[in-house]
């Protein structure tokens, strides 16, 4: 079954790497037969889109606003990126929680501009390692999938893509098992079905982020209820994020 391999460039390549990485990138993914996108920086955004033209992969990006438009200095709105040909965005990642504060409530704000320009969010939810270590990490992840997605309306959530990202997994290539991705996954689907209903939990898509590598997106591929991957390290490398493309 087609799976959903994204991938997360964080604050990497200028102009000139990023043209390099789509020449490479691009050739080996071509008979891919699962869903690919990438998520360049906002400057990188305009050119990509361009080199994607011939190509099935798609683009998105890896931060928005809150606000609609105005006086916000260094803000970037939904409109801006729909009107570049972003199709979908990631928001509430843990390195923005972490290191720019974002709060459920912002992230919240974030996800509804996002649909109301007709881009798909990838929503980033993981515990910390001390929710993990005290067992908290139940209660974390039904906060923030409450909080994130509080006055949506169900036929909003086939817009939504829940990516399970532990936090202690992201970027320190400690994993968690394949039980411990499962038993998180099922933790989310409830929570959806609780805030919506059983059918929208069933048909939501969840991905898996945190060190994923040539050699082990294989087993998270595999786990029960993972529709696909969320990578960042591994997708730098051209040649390293199509092997994860083409599993
Ligand atoms: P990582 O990052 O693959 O480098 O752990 C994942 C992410 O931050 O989405």
């Amino acid at each position: 079954m087609k799976k959903l391999i994204y991938g997360n460039l964080k604050m990497n390549f200028n102009l000139k790497d990023m043209e390099n990485y789509c020449e490479l990138f691009l050739k080996k993914v071509e008979q891919s037969k699962n869903e690919i996108a990438i998520f360049p920086s906002f400057t990188n955004l305009m050119f990509t889109k361009q080199k994607l033209t011939a190509s099935k992969v798609l683009l998105g990006a890896q931060n928005l606003s809150s606000e609609v438009s105005g006086a916000y200095t260094g803000e970037i709105s939904a409109d801006m990126l729909k009107s570049v040909g972003a199709e979908l965005v990631i928001v509430g990642h843990s390195e923005r929680r972490k290191l720019f504060l974002e709060k459920n409530e912002t992230i919240n704000k974030k996800i509804k501009q996002a649909l109301s320009q007709g881009l798909k969010v990838v929503l980033c939810v993981g515990e910390t390692k001390y929710e993990r270590q005290n067992r908290k990490y139940k209660m974390a992840l039904e906060k923030i999938i409450s909080e994130t997605l509080k006055g949506l309306y169900e036929n909003e959530l086939k817009n939504i893509i829940i990516a399970y990202e532990p936090i202690w997994a992201i970027g320190t290539g400690v994993l968690p098992t394949v039980k411990e991705i499962e038993e998180a996954a099922n933790i989310i689907r409830n929570q959806v079905s609780v805030e919506f209903t059983s059918q929208a939990a069933k048909n939501l898509k969840l991905l898996y982020g945190g060190s994923v590598n040539t050699q082990n997106c294989k087993q998270f591929l595999g786990a029960n209820g993972i529709n696909g991957l969320l990578v960042g390290g591994a997708s730098l490398k051209a040649d390293e994020f199509a092997k994860i493309c083409n599993s």
